[in-house]
């Protein structure tokens, strides 16, 4: 797939506002991206429900520069303060994006930053955090470029967040979001991703997820060296294979509204991420034992109560619990009584799928 589409055209406007805001969601795919080749390239197709409430708000302003060298002059305040630690970064993620975006080295750029959720909590910010960065990127670029349509500004913002972080790019829309290149979803691109095309159930409208903050602590292994074991890794291949099929049996899910299919897809898939990780080499484990804990009481109360209640995982040991808007009030007194002693401090976010990101 060609990037020719995403380099600049000629600008035709100045740039005269100074600084632009957007808030943009995470999201939890149901059909995992683990590996990639090239410059954030996927090694298989994944898919999201966009989130709502856990979101990150940046606010890029930007001057011109005096004298423009070889170096990027920016500078990262999370919450009000000014965080070092988190610039180079950014420095590397411009690296990527200056010959599509190369205004990157014509401004000073401050980067005001805060997540809805705490920094503590182990839920990664790279998805939400880069999205709202690409957007507020692109607005600038279509003010010097007005005549840009709202697909080629959608479609090169998810391409600018990909560059940033893989799953950024399934941020901006919502609530479905596929990433990858796939033969049965119409549009589909490796280089960006796409809204959903086909018809969805309404069983999964408004659909839940319960974030169980099971451990806030830094991740041993980070996703990019996490990404990187999929090299040589004895199941890489049937893995990659494993996820175009189960994406061909959700299309079919998402139309039926098959909870119980949706349940072992979705529930297989964490599983399966976390079966990579422990089968690869260096080996590692991410799950703590209350995420064990937290799992089989799910099964139990499913078990019981029929709820299609399910759970998946990201590459940590906090818990997204998956189910139905009708069954909200049940689900959480279940998490409020029997689930919430798992987690760190008692935390856990409510939340649900989402729409994607705004201008603010
Ligand atoms: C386990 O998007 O964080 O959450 O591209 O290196 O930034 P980079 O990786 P990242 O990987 C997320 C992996 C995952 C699964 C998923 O969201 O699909």
């Amino acid at each position: 797939m060609t990037t020719t589409k995403f380099h600049p055209e000629v600008y035709t406007q100045a740039l005269t506002s100074k600084s632009v805001s957007y808030a943009s969601p995470s999201n939890i795919a149901l059909i995992k991206y683990w590996g990639k080749h090239g410059v954030q390239i996927p090694k298989n197709p994944s898919i999201s429900f966009t989130l709502d409430t856990c979101k990150t708000t940046t606010k890029l302003s930007y001057i011109k520069r005096e004298e423009i060298n070889d170096e990027y002059e920016l500078k990262v305040i999370l919450d009000g303060k000014h965080k070092p630690g988190f610039e180079p970064k950014i420095h590397q993620f411009f690296g990527r994006i200056e010959s599509y975006l190369p205004f990157v080295k014509d401004y000073a750029f401050t980067i005001e930053t805060s997540n809805s959720f705490p920094h503590s909590s182990g839920i990664a910010s790279s998805a939400s955090g880069l999205s709202a960065l690409a957007l507020c990127l692109m607005e600038m670029e279509r003010e010097m470029q007005p005549e840009m349509t709202f697909k080629h500004f959608n479609q090169k913002a998810s391409f600018i967040a990909r560059l940033g972080s893989g799953s950024g790019c399934r941020s901006l829309e919502g609530p479905l979001v596929v990433w990858g290149e796939h033969a049965e979803i119409k549009g589909s691109s490796d280089m960006y991703g796409v809204q959903y095309p086909y018809e969805v159930h309404p069983v999964f409208d408004n659909y839940q997820d319960a974030i169980l903050l099971v451990d806030k602590g830094e991740k041993p292994v980070s996703s990019t060296v996490g990404h990187n074991l999929m090299h040589n890794h004895a199941y890489a291949a049937s893995r990659f294979e494993q996820a175009v099929v189960n994406l061909s049996s959700l299309i079919s899910i998402l139309e039926t509204g098959d909870l119980d299919a949706f349940v072992r897809l979705v529930e297989s898939e964490a599983l399966t991420l976390h079966a990579m990780m422990l089968t690869s080499n260096p080996y590692f484990i991410l799950m703590k034992p209350n995420t064990l804990q937290i799992i089989d009481e799910i099964w139990e109360y499913r078990r019981e109560t029929g709820i299609p209640v399910c759970f998946t995982l990201d590459a940590g040991a906090n818990v997204h619990v998956l189910f139905p808007d009708k069954d909200k009030e049940q689900v959480h007194e279940f998490i409020k009584n029997d689930l919430s002693k798992y987690c760190q401090d008692n935390r856990y976010i409510f939340d649900s799928v989402g729409s994607g990101a705004i201008k603010l």
